[in-house]
């Protein structure tokens, strides 16, 4: 931990900071600084050391880990947080620990996975060192009918940090998946448990998928034409952790928020959603039907009017648009 702590000072200082400036600052020897700046040089960030002016960090590698989000959130909201470097997957892991009684608000993160869920059984791309994998807990006091809302919340939460760091405005196509230039760029997969007597929610995992720094050839060729990150739109890489960092402060935010902030949640959706007004294909399980979308209504279902003109409030499900 004193690595990260050092590392979280570096990156606050405005050039050098002495070695005792840092010593002092994080209530550790002399000796604990110089071994944790080789630990960080080992992992590749460049540090000069400069007799009687101390320490500057130079550069730091586009890492996910929480030394950097420290740095960026403080140590205190680091404590919930968990970078890994490979798992399975993030929403999988997080449950676990929800399961033996994590406090709402922790996040896990992993630089890749190797099993990444998304939507209905299938598996999410989560190639190492280049997209963002984050899974957020929640503990809200409620039905599971009524949480259905906050995966699209969240929809709004991810896409209001891209807008924010990134400086490019995505759209949501209902339910939550973030498009630019009509292709993916972030999926969210929320996954929920109940407490059998009560019959009410015990926890909400939130997970989100986002391609970040990804090439065309980073991505498998089945994907490389409807799936597409921000350093493709933007030409250049993004810096993740200062992206991940957004997303926990939104997701934070969030969690205050929720429910009672709705109108400006159900306003940004809104205003970002690009479904509505467009034909689409409704795919339900063992169905399919071809309807036009006509309005996502306040508890952000999407009211559709079918070809044989019925109408229907969607809650949840998988839509195409066809043009
Ligand atoms: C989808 O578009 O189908 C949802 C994709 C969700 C992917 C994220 S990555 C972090 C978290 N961990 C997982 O295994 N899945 C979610």
């Amino acid at each position: 931990m004193t690595k990260y702590k050092v590392l979280s000072l570096l990156k606050q200082a405005d050039g050098f900071l002495s070695g005792e400036q840092i010593r002092s600052g994080i209530g550790v020897s002399r000796m604990a600084v110089s071994a944790a700046v080789k630990a960080l040089r080992a992992e590749g960030y460049e540090i000069t050391a400069v007799t009687n002016r101390g320490y500057r960090l130079d550069r730091s590698p586009d890492y996910l880990t929480v030394g950097e989000l420290m740095a960026l959130l403080g140590e205190k909201r680091a404590e919930t947080i968990l970078c890994l470097d490979t798992v399975d997957s993030t929403n999988r892991y997080l449950k676990s620990l929800a399961n033996d009684g994590a406090p709402t608000g922790t996040v896990v993160i992993a630089d890749g996975q190797t099993k990444g869920r998304g939507r209905r059984g299938r598996s999410f791309d989560s190639p190492k060192g280049k997209g963002i994998y984050l899974s957020y807990l929640l503990r809200p006091e409620c039905t599971p009918a009524e949480s259905t809302t906050l995966t699209a919340w969240a929809a709004v939460a991810a896409a209001s940090a891209v807008s924010y760091v990134c400086g490019v405005e995505p759209n949501i196509k209902w339910v939550n998946d973030l498009l630019l230039d009509g292709k993916k760029l972030c999926g969210i997969l929320t996954e929920l448990s109940i407490e059998s007597e009560s019959n009410l929610v015990d926890y909400v995992v939130v997970g989100i998928g986002m391609n970040v720094n990804e090439k065309a050839e980073d991505f498998p060729p089945r994907l490389r034409d409807i799936a597409i990150s921000l350093a493709q739109v933007l030409d250049r890489e993004q810096p993740r952790a200062a992206l991940c960092a957004e997303l926990i402060r939104r997701m934070d935010q969030l969690s205050l928020d929720w429910p009672q902030e709705r109108e400006s949640y159900l306003a940004a959706y809104r205003r970002c959603e690009e479904t509505v007004g467009r034909d689409v294909r409704v795919v339900s399980p063992g169905a399919e039907r071809y309807a036009h979308a006509l309005a996502i209504e306040p508890d952000f279902s999407l009211r559709v009017r079918f070809d044989d003109g019925e109408e229907a409030r969607l809650r949840s499900g998988e839509i195409s648009i066809r043009g």
